[in-house]
């Protein structure tokens, strides 16, 4: 059985993040999203040598926003995106993040209640902030106490 591991992410992956990015959302990042990204904090999941997911974290100092989150769809559902989550998140409390934020469709339990699992709180709402369907956010904070 392959086994699952996190790396940071490099320009070579960018046309399969760009991929898993169409499958994942109804209003997917262009891939300039990904390509004017570069950044340090980004994380991919693999499994094995597939790319199973990413997630983008953006920021600066002990402030980072999840900018970007998805697990390509036939690995959803299986705790992937759960694990991905945890080891991203242990290497930036790692590197001193102490505050998490993140926007969310408010129709998307599926990561709203990932997202509680991991101890963020909702701060409260953002009007129409998504299109494809018109939406409103849930802006949702985690804090790290030393
Ligand atoms: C949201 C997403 C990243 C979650 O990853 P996943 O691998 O599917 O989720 P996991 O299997 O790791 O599940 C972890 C937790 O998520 C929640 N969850 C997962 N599937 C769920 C479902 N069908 N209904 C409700 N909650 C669910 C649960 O809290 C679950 O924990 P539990 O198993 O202890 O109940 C993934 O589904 C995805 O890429 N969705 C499309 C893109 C997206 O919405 N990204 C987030 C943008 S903010």
């Amino acid at each position: 059985m392959d086994k699952l591991t996190i790396r940071t992410a490099c320009e070579a992956d960018f046309a399969s993040l760009f991929e898993i990015e169409q499958e994942a959302f109804t209003h997917p990042w262009p891939l300039e999203g990904f390509t004017d990204f570069l950044l340090p904090w980004a994380w991919i999941l693999m499994f094995g040598k597939k790319i199973a997911g990413y997630i983008f974290y953006h920021g600066v100092g002990d402030e980072m926003v999840i900018i970007n989150f998805a697990i390509r769809p036939c690995y959803q559902e299986m705790g992937w995106g759960e694990f991905l989550l945890k080891e991203s998140l242990q290497k930036m409390i790692a590197n001193g993040v102490r505050r998490f934020y993140l926007d969310v469709r408010i129709s998307n339990i599926k990561a709203r209640n990932l997202y509680e699992k991991f101890g963020f709180r909702a701060l409260g709402t953002r009007k129409n902030y998504y299109t494809n369907p018109d939406e409103d956010a849930i802006v949702m904070e985690k804090q790290i106490h030393d």
